[in-house]
């Protein structure tokens, strides 16, 4: 006889039906599994065996065949203990193998019998309601399967007795609550920075835009410090962004107590981040920081100082919105829609540009350390700003600067303005200007006629690339929208266009 129970395989974020074939046969005393199964999937038959003694059942004096299919699917991961255990009890008639037909099952056994937590129970949630399934999954990760749907059916049983008296209906498993984090209060806020307004300025343009931003400026002027209030300035996650942002965090088994969040994510990697930690990959296909920040921000201080391939692999996230990560057998996308946030000193000594300073090793200082960033990259960079040290007379003042609350109400409103626009032009998909296609942005963001000869004149002078000229656009729609202008301006191009020269006059004054 064979039994049969659901369960997934993930690709991306995607929740691929697997079937678990469980077949008792006469023969030598063996289990074997078969269907492309990993290492930690091979490992299952060790845990499965003891976690079914554990719990009081004894493996068959028989040959048992584990087949996971389709077969030509490579199936990762300690997920498929679970669904293997249930398979073989239904298999021996320790519980009805009809009841577990309505169900997608994933979790990983201990040895004593209990479900330990697995990544990627949201996806299968999902998946599983789509199909009008229910899901067994660890307790662990019931808060979070919850969201899939109000009325959708989950068990979370702690260890496999529990599922096996609830199936018996001796011990019936309650459906548990999807589970939310609140949000956290201690977040670092604007007013604790002092002075830096031009800094502040730019960083509420890039948050009501979701325009990326680069800071340079000598050690200590506070560009780190200037990027860990960006949070609280972000708009909360919309449900669907919500759900997408939670779903690659499950995939990565990154949600804290299988609890969801709505604060937009703030990634900061280390320099020494590979391109396989930064875009996703690796052995085992993860999602990398860039997916981990998607509808978020991922700030990298002291930007030259990653690999060059870890950015440049950043090249097509930040166009296209997803990571595709192509592997000899099959490929992976995961989504990474972006803002990129990025800090550096001038140059290798930190000082190059400061008033009566000159580095030792002259002008190579500068240029060596800065052509560590690729022409590319610069070039998807819309807003670039010096972070001058602050004066001493800033430091000293008393008076509290602008809170992040007030800032923010601003932010939402520009937001709003932009989602609203695109809802009426019925590009629902795009929801800040910084990822509005060309097309549309030539057609919402037209200058007036002085505005225009003054990006006309820029374009020419500065040479800028196509991409460049679109995002000087794009920038200048942000800047409108703050003001709630339905007109952009001259004045408006003006100031997008002096974010774009910023490094070139640092340049010059080096
Ligand atoms: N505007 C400011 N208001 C209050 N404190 C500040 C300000 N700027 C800098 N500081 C102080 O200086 C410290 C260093 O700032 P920060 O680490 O952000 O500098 P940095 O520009 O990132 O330097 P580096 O280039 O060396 O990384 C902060 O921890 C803070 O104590
Ligand atoms: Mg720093």
């Amino acid at each position: 006889m064979v039994a049969r129970v659901r369960t997934v395989a993930f690709q991306g974020i995607e929740a691929v039906p697997v079937d678990v074939q469980v077949m008792i046969a006469p023969g030598k005393v063996n289990m074997h599994i078969v269907g492309l199964a990993d290492k930690a999937v091979a490992e299952s038959r060790e845990r499965v065996q003891a976690a079914l003694h554990a719990s009081g059942l004894s493996m068959p004096s028989k040959k048992v065949t584990v087949n996971l299919a389709p077969a030509d699917l490579p199936k990762e991961g300690s997920h498929y203990d679970l669904p293997i255990a249930l398979g073989l009890m239904a298999a021996l008639g320790a519980i009805p193998g009809d009841m577990l037909a309505g169900y997608v099952v994933l979790g990983e056994l201990s040895l004593d019998g209990t479900i330990a937590a697995v990544a990627g129970a949201l996806p299968a949630a999902i998946g599983a309601n789509a199909e009008g399934k229910g899901l067994i999954c660890p307790f662990a990760c019931g808060p979070e399967a919850a969201w899939a749907g109000k009325d959708f059916d989950i068990l979370a049983p702690r260890s496999l007795i529990a599922i096996a008296n609830h199936f018996r209906g001796t011990q019936v498993l309650s459906r548990p609550e999807a589970g939310i984090h609140a949000s956290a209060r201690d977040l670092p806020d604007l007013a604790d920075i002092k002075g830096q307004e031009t800094a502040k300025r730019a960083l509420e343009v890039a948050a009501a835009g979701g325009h990326n931003l680069l800071m340079i400026g000598p050690p200590g002027s506070g560009k780190s410090m200037l990027a860990q209030p960006l949070p609280s300035i972000l708009p909360p996650l919309a449900p669907k962004e919500l759900l997408e942002v939670s779903m690659i965090a499950s995939v990565a088994g990154e949600l804290g107590e299988g609890k969801l969040t709505d604060r937009r994510p703030f990634r900061a990697p280390h320099h020494s981040a590979s391109m396989a930690a930064m875009v996703g990959g690796g052995l085992r296909v993860r999602p990398g920081e860039a997916s981990l920040a998607h509808h978020g921000v991922l700030f990298l201080d002291e930007f030259p100082e990653f690999s060059p391939q870890a950015l440049d692999a950043l090249r097509q996230p930040l166009e296209t919105g997803d990571c595709m990560i192509a592997r000899a057998n099959h490929r992976v996308t995961y989504p990474a829609r972006i803002q990129l946030v990025a800090a550096m000193n001038p140059c290798r000594c930190g000082m190059a540009g400061e008033p009566g300073y000159r580095c030792l090793r002259g002008e190579r200082c500068r240029t060596d350390y800065q052509a560590r960033i690729s022409g590319p990259l610069l070039d998807r960079i819309d807003l670039r700003i010096e972070v001058p040290a602050v004066s001493a007379s800033d430091l000293i003042r008393p008076d509290r600067a602008e809170k992040s609350a007030d800032v923010a109400l601003r932010v939402a409103r520009a937001r709003t303005i932009q989602r609203e626009r695109f809802e009426r032009l019925g590009a629902t998909s795009t929801t800040t200007n910084a990822h509005c296609s060309p097309s549309v942005i030539e057609e919402v963001a037209m200058p007036d006629a002085s505005g225009l000869s003054l990006l006309k004149d820029a374009s020419e002078k500065l040479g800028f690339s196509a991409r460049a000229y679109h995002r000087v656009l794009k920038v200048a729609r942000t800047l409108a929208d703050l003001e709630a202008s339905e007109t952009v301006g001259r004045i408006h191009l003006a100031e997008a266009i002096s974010y774009r020269m910023s490094s070139e006059r640092m340049a010059q004054a080096a």
